[in-house]
């Protein structure tokens, strides 16, 4: 297949980039190295140093391995840059991972949050319209996130729900009430995506996709040229790197809130096997085809208590600290979401065991002189926003 992969220089994009060549399809990648300028903004780098993409897409390259071409431009500013994509390059299939992904970023200040919602929705639409225009048979995999829906107090289904109102039926999109401006930008996506396979009969999955965690991929296999990056602030942080990094530093692990809040995550392995899966077995013209994309659920004190086991095994001794939440979302909260679409089409999960933590702690042990103390606490409030003292700690917990 001939494979666009946008936002190919990011955490997801790169290893997606090396899996599908590996595989033999004709991979292009784009970027505007965003990502590098909003991490300067907020005085974070990932835990490794990344080489750029062009760097990464060289050494792929001089490995005797399929090349992956590099295409450096921004989807969302530049209205005419997927027009030409899509014209000379005629994927069969677009992965979008394009966005700005952060929901702290979003919700700093209204800079941030215009900049957040004006990049994803626009770049999406700059997409849909270039679609359209040159490879309208061509299969969308837009990422979206498991964010979108929020904590409903009803199971939550793919994408869509079975609806009887007054004696009719009819089949709705799922009632989104996500937790962010950038969790919004998704959900307007979501809308807009729908738009397009109704009224231009364009093909797309969305794939809402649960927390990622790991850097490691088979065609990665340990080369530091080829990596991807770790982010453990809290920014552009996940929940486990940070407490895997606080534990290696000897940092209470912090849990915001009481830590019940519950969310699916799936190893990054997984996501190269479902955007695959996606991509193999495309959606239908006309069809919104939406898969929840995760393989288990935990809540934060659950993700604490492992890495805290973990931990233990290669003799860190770590204790929890609750912080005040941060975040306006609940803690307490009915959380059942269905993830069957990806499992039917093969999905294999890696699932996380100690054995996962461990080697993440190891490798976050062979950096800790790198760790910076930013960010390890939260400096964004979803009430205030950024913040110039971090949240103080609430309670210990042994
Ligand atoms: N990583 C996760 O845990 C996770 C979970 C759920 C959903 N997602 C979604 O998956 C996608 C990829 O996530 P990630 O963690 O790899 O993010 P990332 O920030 O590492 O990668 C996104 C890449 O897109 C690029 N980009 C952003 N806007 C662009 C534009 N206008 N033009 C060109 N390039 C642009 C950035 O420079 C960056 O390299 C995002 O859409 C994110 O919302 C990620």
């Amino acid at each position: 297949m001939r494979i666009c992969i946008l936002g190919g220089d990011g955490y997801l994009g790169w290893p997606t980039a090396m899996h599908f060549a590996a595989r033999g399809h004709d991979v292009v990648a784009v970027d505007n190295g965003a990502k590098r300028s909003w991490e300067e903004s907020v005085d974070v780098v990932p835990l490794d140093p990344v080489p750029t993409l062009e760097e990464r897409a060289e050494h792929w390259r001089r490995g005797w391995r399929r090349p992956i071409e590099v295409v450096h431009g921004d989807i969302a500013g530049d209205p005419g840059l997927m027009h030409g994509i899509c014209r000379d390059f005629k994927p069969d299939a677009i992965i979008h991972y394009a966005e700005q992904p952060s929901a702290p970023f979003s919700m700093m200040n209204q800079e941030s949050a215009l900049y957040t919602q004006h990049n994803n929705v626009q770049g999406n639409l700059n997409v849909m319209f270039a679609m359209r225009d040159h490879c309208p048979d061509a299969h969308l995999i837009k990422l979206g996130t498991m964010g979108e829906y929020g904590t409903p107090n009803i199971d939550i289904e793919e994408g869509w729900l079975e609806l009887e109102h007054k004696g009719r039926r009819d089949r709705v999109l799922y009632p989104k009430k996500p937790h962010s401006l950038y969790h919004l930008s998704k959900v307007h996506d979501s809308h807009n995506l729908e738009f397009a396979c109704r009224v231009w009969n364009l093909r797309v999955t969305d794939l809402n996709q649960g927390v990622v965690y790991g850097i490691e991929t088979p065609e990665m296999d340990g080369d530091p040229m080829l990596c991807t990056s770790f982010h453990y602030d809290d920014i552009f942080g996940t929940v486990l790197n940070r407490f895997v990094v606080q534990a290696v530093i000897g940092m209470p692990l912090t849990v915001y809130g009481n830590g019940r809040q519950t969310r699916g995550y799936l190893n990054i392995r997984d996501t190269l096997q479902c955007v695959e899966l996606a991509a193999l077995n495309p959606s239908q013209p006309g069809e919104f085809r939406v898969y929840n994309q995760f393989t288990e659920q935990f809540s934060i004190m659950e993700l604490a208590r492992r890495v805290q086991k973990a931990a233990l095994n290669l003799g860190h001794v770590v204790t929890l600290q609750h912080v005040a939440n941060p975040r306006a979302e609940q803690e307490d909260h009915y959380y059942k979401a269905v993830h069957a679409g990806l499992l039917e089409l093969g999905l294999k999960p890696h699932l996380l065991d100690d054995e996962v933590l461990v080697g993440m702690l190891e490798r976050a042990e062979a950096a800790a002189g790198r760790v910076s103390e930013v960010g390890l606490l939260p400096r964004v409030s979803w009430r205030h926003g950024l913040q110039e003292e971090s949240a103080p700690c609430t309670a210990a917990v042994s």
